[in-house]
């Protein structure tokens, strides 16, 4: 028996879910990352331009289109392009799957920083002969050593089950948590930008994050950085935002929603750049490796170097990652939750037991290499090779090639004047008909610009990515990672798309459906 339709109690709720959902690792990990690989405040101006240009227009199509069909992703984009459109949505899904099962592999590493930041963390390294990176200073070598041993494992079983807690009555269940941790991570990432940019030296990170750069501006590079980083951290193109508003009524104030939930977002990130960059400048760290090496041992290296309360913050900096990743994991599994549950009318529990036991092995996948074999961090880099090659197509591709997809279907054939229109019969910001335009042709546009840039500079550099590579397993194994990601997704997606759903069920109570609404299945 189908459990009823989740809603959200109250508004404040569901833009707390929604910006929890949007901050993430990725405010933290990849924004500071970025800008530092782009030039500190050269990235600052494509990052605008990405955000009112892409993601706000997004976010308000992908809210709209869950108020506009109360279903998730598939259905949702079933209804505006028939079985090719469902198919699209479970394609999302499922490339959203491999990110949430690696996004929780990098989540139970934060947890055992966070564990480790009562005491070890900051010890002088104790060697333990046996492998290189048993010999690495603290931090940096609590790390490497953590991921490598077998509690790893239960750290990953811990941040399913405590996901699946948090989402075992969907939107009754989540609202609550995210009323605790949003405002907590708020008030942990004012604490350490206060801390940050009060360090002798702190506030020239400040300045360059804050100086614009235009000489970049025709390297496409940074702008596949802007919007992907803009995609990623509005969670576009995973199919939460349209699930997370299909539990609001019908007549809520999507295009409100959409922009409060964009200047959360971005407003957090740009806090969380201020103060990394400040704690770089303050102890004159020159972050070397990847992006996950940031949060790994650049910005814990600057907390052990502060003269004062160093236990305290990075307590408090591996609390506040701890919380900012549940929140928006807790998001990706709802939106796979709400789609399976929507379309094959599946229980609650039992939905939650199935993609709770394929994510955790999923998980485990990425988390046991390293426990197995503790010398494939020995490279150098942060050397994760099955993660990098698969975030390399799912979040690199999978992604934009996602909302291109769907903004050239909500454009032409919804098509977007009528979401325009049933959005502006209940937001008090009105949309102008140039959106429709924006939705169209500016976006498919941009991201097609985007994406074809990327596949380019791939081909003209003589390997796709990994490739040629060296070593035995990594020949083979890129190759592996991308059919799977590929064909795999698409083929269970085209399986989904096909399958008979539930029953149709009476639409929910509510105001009268808007005419713009349509019903293309
Ligand atoms: N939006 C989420 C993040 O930034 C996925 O981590």
């Amino acid at each position: 028996m189908a459990d009823s339709r989740d809603q959200w109690k109250s508004k404040l709720g569901f833009v707390l879910a929604a910006s929890g959902s949007a901050i993430g690792l990725g405010n933290v990990v990849f924004f500071g990352s970025n800008a530092y690989t782009y030039g500190f405040g050269a990235f600052y101006l494509p990052y605008l331009v990405a955000l009112f240009v892409v993601g706000i227009p997004m976010l308000i199509t992908e809210l709209g289109l869950g108020g506009l069909t109360q279903q998730a992703f598939p259905p949702s984009l079933g209804r505006v392009g028939g079985r090719w459109g469902e198919m699209v949505g479970w394609f999302a899904l499922l490339n959203a799957s491999f990110i949430t099962m690696y996004y929780i592999t990098i989540l139970a590493w934060v947890c055992g920083m966070f564990l480790g930041s009562f005491g070890p963390l900051w010890e002088a390294v104790s060697a333990t002969p046996g492998y290189a990176m048993a010999t690495l200073d603290n931090p940096q070598g609590f790390f490497f050593r953590m991921i490598s041993t077998p509690w790893v494992v239960l750290l990953v079983l811990l941040v399913w089950v405590l996901n699946l807690v948090i989402v075992r009555r969907g939107a009754t269940s989540i609202e609550p948590v995210v009323k605790i941790f949003v405002p907590l991570m708020w008030i942990f990432m004012l604490i350490l930008v206060i801390r940050g940019v009060t360090l002798p030296h702190g506030e020239e990170g400040v300045y360059l994050l804050f100086t614009p750069d235009f000489q970049i501006m025709d390297d496409p590079a940074v702008w596949r950085g802007a919007v992907a980083q803009i995609f990623f951290s509005l969670t576009l193109g995973f199919g939460v935002m349209t699930a997370y508003a299909s539990y609001l009524p019908r007549d809520a104030d999507h295009t409100n929603n959409g922009l409060l939930t964009a200047c959360l977002n971005c407003g957090f990130e740009y806090i969380a750049g201020l103060a990394i960059f400040s704690l770089l400048f303050a102890f004159a760290i020159v972050p070397s490796a990847g992006t996950l090496s940031m949060i790994f041992f650049v910005v814990p290296e600057g907390i052990a170097a502060m003269p004062w309360a160093v236990r305290s913050f990075g307590l408090v900096f591996f609390l506040l990652l701890v919380m900012a990743g549940l929140s928006s994991s807790i998001s990706l599994i709802e939106g796979l939750n709400c789609a399976i549950i929507d379309k094959f009318g599946w229980s609650r529990k039992k939905t939650l037991l199935s993609t709770g036991a394929v994510g955790l092995v999923g998980s485990l996948l990425f988390a046991l290499p390293r426990v197995i074999d503790p010398e494939l961090a020995a490279t150098g880099t942060v050397g994760f090779t099955l993660i990098d090659l698969i975030d390399h197509w799912a979040f690199g591709y999978g992604l934009l090639t996602v909302g291109l997809i769907e903004s050239l279907m909500i454009g032409w054939l919804l098509p977007i004047s009528r979401l325009r229109e049933f959005l502006n019969t209940t937001s008090r910001v009105k949309i102008p008909a140039a959106f429709d335009w924006l939705v169209k042709v500016v976006i498919p546009a941009l991201l097609l610009v985007v994406l074809g840039s990327s596949v380019w500079q791939e081909v003209a550099s003589g390997a796709i990515y990994g490739w040629s590579e060296d070593l035995a397993l990594r020949q083979v194994l890129p190759v592996v990672c991308f059919l799977v990601w590929l064909f795999g997704s698409l083929a269970v997606a085209a399986f989904l798309a096909t399958k008979p759903g539930k029953p149709a069920t009476p639409a929910p109570a509510g105001p009268a459906p808007h005419p713009a609404q349509v019903d293309r299945a």
